[in-house]
This record gives structure tokens, C-alpha cells and sequence, in this order.
């Protein structure tokens, strides 16, 4: 009997062994379950966090291209070299670029919101005095980070270190031109190809 009793307890032990066994195996995959639940949490959290971060990179930093303009009185008196060392450390990159002197239809066509003002006359007459450089700038901000870097229309009344106080004269005479938004963008970048079209043309036909 005692024999008998041995066995049972023996057999009993076993079983609990294998019961605690079987347990812990299912409390294992519970955990694993629930670490690899945690970690795709985790990635996907992470992947939310990286794709907010790119969208706030590109909503502080898209990149553009503005048209501007080196002015014939600033090409005239020799400050290309300088205004465009300004361009390249103010991180502009050139896209494209054309030395140019404009007709009376060309500044007219390119400054017709002001054909009402009294010194459109003036402005036309100036802006074909000579040639001018004409670019299409690239770089994030390209549009506003342009026009700060240009100051404001009066040269005389420029901040220290934008290129109107460093390089134009007056309100008129303001060294460069940018593009006022980037609408105004699209439509002087377009000028820009019609200046160079014309330009690759004239030399086609010089050859
Ligand atoms: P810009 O930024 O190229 O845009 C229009 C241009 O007209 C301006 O630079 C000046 O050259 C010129 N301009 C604007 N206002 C006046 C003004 N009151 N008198 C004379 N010229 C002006």
C-alpha cells in the first residue's frame, strides 16, 4: 500500500512539475506576446514621430526658387562679383544665370503693375540704362529669405548688411530685385526662360 501511495505521489509531483511547466511556457508567450506588441507600439510610435518631424521640416523649410535681379547702375558699377559672393554665402544655389540688357517692352511688360505710378517712366528708362543679371535662386525660403537679404526698396533707408544698403542709392537706383512672393515667382522665372530663349537665339544667330 505504501508502494502504491509512493507511486501515486511520485505521479502527482511529475504532474504538478508539468502542469508549472506548461504554465510557464504560456506565461512566457504572454509575455513575449505583449514585449513584441510593446515594441511594434514602440516602432510605430517612433515611425509617427520621424514622419511629424520630416513634415515640420518641410513646412519650415521648402525649397523655392525666387527670380532676381542685379540692376544695370549695380552691374555698371562693378559689383556683380561682389553681390553674387553675397548670393552664394547667404546659401542661394544658381540655377541659372544670363547677363542681359533689357528692351523698353521687356521692363515694361516685367514692372506693368507699376505702369500707373508716376515713376514708371523713370524705372523703364533706368532699367534699360545697361545690362543686367538676371537669376533664378534656389534654397529653402528662397522667395522671403531673398527679399530680407535684398532690404528694403529704399536703399537709403536699407538695414546695415542687406545688399540695398551695401550696393544701391536710392529708391529707385536699389542695386537688385527680387520677387515679391511666389506667384510673382512663377510668372519673372518665367521671363527669365523667355530672356534666355532669346539670348541662346541671338548667339545661334551670331555663330
Ligand atoms: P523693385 O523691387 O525692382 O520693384 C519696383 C521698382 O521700382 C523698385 O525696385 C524701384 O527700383 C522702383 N521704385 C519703387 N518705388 C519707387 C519710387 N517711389 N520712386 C522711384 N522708383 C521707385
Amino acid at each position: 500500500m505504501k508502494r502504491i501511495n509512493r507511486i501515486y505521489e511520485i505521479t502527482k509531483n511529475e504532474g504538478i512539475i508539468k502542469m508549472i511547466k506548461i504554465n510557464t511556457l504560456f506565461l512566457a508567450s504572454i509575455v513575449a506576446l505583449f514585449l513584441t506588441n510593446a515594441s511594434a507600439e514602440e516602432l510605430e510610435t517612433k515611425a509617427l514621430t520621424s514622419h511629424l518631424k520630416c513634415a515640420c521640416g518641410k513646412k519650415n523649410g521648402i525649397t523655392e526658387t525666387t527670380f532676381a535681379m542685379i540692376k544695370p547702375e549695380a552691374v555698371q558699377a562693378g559689383t556683380t562679383g561682389d553681390i553674387i559672393k553675397q548670393i552664394e554665402l547667404n546659401g542661394f544655389k544658381i540655377k541659372d544665370i544670363i547677363k542681359k540688357s533689357l528692351t523698353r517692352e521687356d521692363a515694361e511688360q516685367f514692372y506693368k503693375e507699376h505702369k500707373d505710378k508716376p515713376f514708371f517712366r523713370n524705372l523703364v528708362t533706368y532699367m534699360t540704362s545697361g545690362p543686367a543679371i538676371l537669376l533664378a535662386l534656389e534654397k529653402e525660403n528662397a522667395v522671403s529669405d531673398w527679399r530680407k537679404l535684398m532690404g528694403s526698396t529704399d536703399a537709403t533707408k536699407a538695414d546695415v548688411g542687406t545688399l540695398r544698403k551695401m550696393f544701391g542709392k536710392s529708391m529707385q537706383e536699389n542695386a537688385v530685385h527680387g520677387s515679391a512672393n511666389l506667384e510673382d515667382a512663377k510668372n519673372e522665372l518665367a521671363f527669365l526662360a523667355l530672356q534666355m530663349n532669346a539670348l541662346n537665339h541671338n548667339i545661334v544667330k551670331k555663330i
